[in-house]
């Protein structure tokens, strides 16, 4: 059975690309073996992670994920049974904030930064669905 999750935190510290990096080195080590497939986005303090998979594999992960010192405040956004994947092509895509057309942005949040903690997870799926539409997700598998 598929499920999808997503979830925002916040960084502990204002986020490096060492930090960043890191994160999706492991993303990309581990996801593939448990058939995870999503999309990490950030800015200078939040993430946004959308990950879809099995449920036992995507609740381990999420377990793990939320007891990862580099982020706090973790929320669930929604989670939900899907009949097929949205992500799949992406063992972790990712896309920096700062580098998304502020209108984009702007189309599902107040003001044109990414904040997650103040709209919808309807809007925040809405969001990563049209960062994928408009090509603005790196990784794709091959
Ligand atoms: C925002 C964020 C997103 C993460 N996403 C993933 C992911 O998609 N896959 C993954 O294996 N680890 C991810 N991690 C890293 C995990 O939290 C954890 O460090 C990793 O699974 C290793 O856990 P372990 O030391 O318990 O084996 C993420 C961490 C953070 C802070």
């Amino acid at each position: 059975m598929l499920v999808r999750l997503l979830y925002a935190s916040r960084a502990a510290t204002p986020l490096t690309s060492t930090v960043v990096d890191s994160i999706l080195a492991q993303s990309r080590d581990h996801n593939p073996k448990f058939g995870i497939t999503g999309i990490l986005c950030y800015s200078d303090d939040l993430f946004l992670q959308v990950l879809e998979g099995g449920r036992d594999e995507v609740c381990e992960l999420f377990n793990a994920i939320v007891r990862d010192d580099r982020h706090t405040n973790v929320r669930i956004l929604s989670f939900e049974e899907i009949p097929e994947r949205r992500f799949g092509g992406w063992t972790m895509g990712h896309v920096n904030m700062a580098t998304v057309n502020p209108s984009l942005l702007l189309k599902y949040t107040e003001r044109p930064q990414l904040n997650p903690f103040n709209c919808s997870g309807q809007a925040s799926m809405a969001l990563l669905l049209e960062l994928i539409a408009t090509a603005s997700v790196i990784g794709r598998c091959a």
